[in-house]
């Protein structure tokens, strides 16, 4: 009678890289690797962290929007990221671990956020730059992650990136709209654009030589680019567009390289990137003591929730 053969573990493992070398897509039920759901875990789940903190810095604009189309985009935008979060934990949940774990890891300073959110929006420039540079540095990102092997995050990636497009476009106009507007409001979106700019671009992670995750990322095509490249596709992109509305990057190295055909820019100030993600950036405290506020005063509608599930679905 043939033995059955019995599959071990590097058997496994080597079945599962044949798989992501062929493009397959890795679904929840499948058997991955615990290093593969593991480095997954961790960057969905800070990955939604990030969309909902994100909410505070424009949250905070609602209220003094210029008009009321301004405001019901900037709502929209503000539940389009709530939307993203939910989703994103969501699929962070096929891989068998509990939303509140999530929620409680990031609480208590176990999990990251995007260091972008720890600056402060001091004006309505602000927001036209977050949704011009951030979420534009978020559209490059994802649109790589909608092709990643994993596929209930691939799959999310898909509808948060149109969403995305859509808090691009409304970014980009609102600080058009001001660069044809008086010399005050030039100056304000040239000062918001002076303190997003470098923030933005450490969003795509640290230089790649400092990358610790990258290279198992990229292996197993959860990472499709390493930050270097991803970081140099945004920075083709927006430059284009800065100078389509007079706006001057904070950069005097930023240079169209005629060799390479990608422009040539300046250095990040690692340090503040290093003290940003330490949690000494210019708002980290501020929200870290929202998001805890929010879920000690938030419980009551968990709890609620809960009882009518269980009430009504069960
Ligand atoms: N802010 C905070 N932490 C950062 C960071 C940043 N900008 N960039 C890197 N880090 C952390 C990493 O989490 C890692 O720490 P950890 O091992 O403790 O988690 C460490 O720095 C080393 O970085 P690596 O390059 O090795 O880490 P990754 O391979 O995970 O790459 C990443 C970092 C590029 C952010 C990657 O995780 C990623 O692409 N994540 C998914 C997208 C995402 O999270 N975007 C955040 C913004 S959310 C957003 O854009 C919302 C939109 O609506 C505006």
């Amino acid at each position: 009678m043939e033995a059955t053969k019995i599959f071990t573990e590097s058997d496994r493992e080597e079945q599962f890289l044949a798989r992501i070398d062929a493009g397959e897509i890795i679904e929840p039920k499948d058997w991955m690797p615990e290093k593969y759901r593991k480095q997954l875990i961790r960057m969905m789940s800070q990955h939604a962290h990030s969309e909902i903190v994100g909410m505070l810095p424009e949250g905070n604009w609602i209220t003094r929007a210029p008009s009321l189309a301004r405001k019901a985009s900037l709502i929209a935008k503000v539940q389009d990221e709530a939307g993203h979060g939910l989703y994103i934990y969501s699929a962070t949940e096929t891989l068998g671990i509990d939303r509140q774990e999530l929620v409680d890891q990031f609480l208590h300073g176990k999990a990251k956020y995007s260091s972008i959110f720890n600056y402060p929006t001091l004006n309505w420039a602000d927001i036209g730059a977050i949704g011009w540079l951030v979420d534009g540095a978020a559209i490059v990102n994802q649109t790589a992650l909608a092709k990643c092997s994993y596929g209930p995050y691939a799959r999310a990636m898909v509808r948060i990136c149109k969403e995305e497009n859509f808090h691009h476009k409304q970014g980009y106009q609102i600080l058009a709209i001001m660069m044809q507007g008086s010399a005050e409001q030039r100056q304000m979106v040239q000062d918001a654009i002076n303190r997003f700019w470098w923030p933005s671009l450490m969003m795509f992670g640290p230089s790649d030589t400092d990358s610790p995750n990258s290279a198992e990322l990229m292996r197993w095509k959860v990472k499709l680019y390493s930050n270097d490249e991803l970081r140099q596709r945004f920075i083709d992109r927006t430059v284009p567009q800065a100078e389509a509305i007079g706006i001057k990057l904070p950069d005097d190295k930023l240079k169209f390289n005629e060799t390479t055909r990608h422009y040539d820019w300046g250095e990040i100030n690692w340090d503040e990137f290093k003290q940003v993600v330490s949690g000494n950036g210019p708002c980290n405290k501020q929200r870290m003591k929202a998001r805890k506020d929010a879920e000690v005063n938030g419980h009551w509608v968990r709890e609620a929730a809960s009882a009518y599930a269980a009430k009504h679905y069960n």
